[in-house]
């Protein structure tokens, strides 16, 4: 079988992370959330006092800060700096904050480049996730899926992550009314930046809305076999 990348892009809530993470471990590929990388810059924004809308700035600190993600799909951890922030990039300050860091060009760019090299050098080839991936950073993806769900079904699944992550982790766990607010308002301000409502040419757009997830998995794992 040969090396192959597959990029998968969708709004928050849409299961893509589950998803892609299952499709690697069943196809034998790394797995790379580019997410968790702009949510470790906004970690590292916030250790460091930095405001969000700063550009200059954010733009010297993407460039110096380390960021290391495991892409083994059995392997969830990150490392900025040396600290394991994998429990802390999914609490609630930087959740409020990653939009705006992620919406300055500089930070876009720095990034762009290390999930280009990351994907490059994994040895059986790679998923990498997020909402750039299927157009800018990989639109030469040999699989390339848009995965949506409708707005109800990503505001529950959210609000079940939060649950299970242990609202303890967060600083007072979400209302569902907040976790509605928090998912929709994410997916408004992102799409002011990345392209992600509808799939671009030559991406096939997969509706999981009343899919499971072992439904889900199957359909783009189906697709990832065909190409392998
Ligand atoms: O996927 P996740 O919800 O963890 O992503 C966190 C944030 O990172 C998104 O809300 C978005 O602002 C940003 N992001 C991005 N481009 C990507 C992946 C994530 O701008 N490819």
């Amino acid at each position: 079988s040969r090396r192959v990348l597959v990029a998968v892009d969708g709004p928050s809530g849409s299961g893509k992370s589950s998803v892609s993470r299952e499709v690697a471990r069943r196809a034998g590929l790394s797995y790379l959330d580019t997410g968790a990388m702009y949510r470790a810059v906004c970690w590292a924004a916030l250790r460091d006092g930095i405001d969000v809308e700063d550009a200059e700035t954010l733009g010297a600190l993407v460039r110096a800060v380390h960021v290391d993600i495991s892409t083994d799909p059995d392997v969830e951890r990150v490392v900025v700096d040396g600290v394991e922030v994998t429990t802390a990039i999914r609490g609630a300050a930087v959740t409020a904050g990653v939009s705006a860091v992620a919406s300055h060009p500089a930070v876009r760019a720095e990034l762009r480049s290390r999930q280009r090299t990351t994907m490059d050098a994994a040895p059986t080839g790679c998923i990498a996730e997020g909402r750039d991936i299927t157009t800018v950073v990989a639109p030469d993806a040999h699989v390339r899926v848009l995965l949506t769900a409708d707005p109800a079904a990503r505001v529950d699944r959210r609000a079940r992550q939060v649950e299970q992550s242990g609202g303890a982790a967060e600083a007072g766990s979400l209302a569902a009314g907040d976790v509605s607010t928090a998912v929709l308002d994410r997916d408004a301000a992102d799409s002011r930046v990345t392209s992600f409502v509808t799939a671009a040419d030559g991406v096939l757009e997969l509706d999981s809305s009343h899919l499971d997830l072992e439904q889900t998995v199957q359909a783009v794992l189906d697709l990832v076999l065909a190409a392998q």
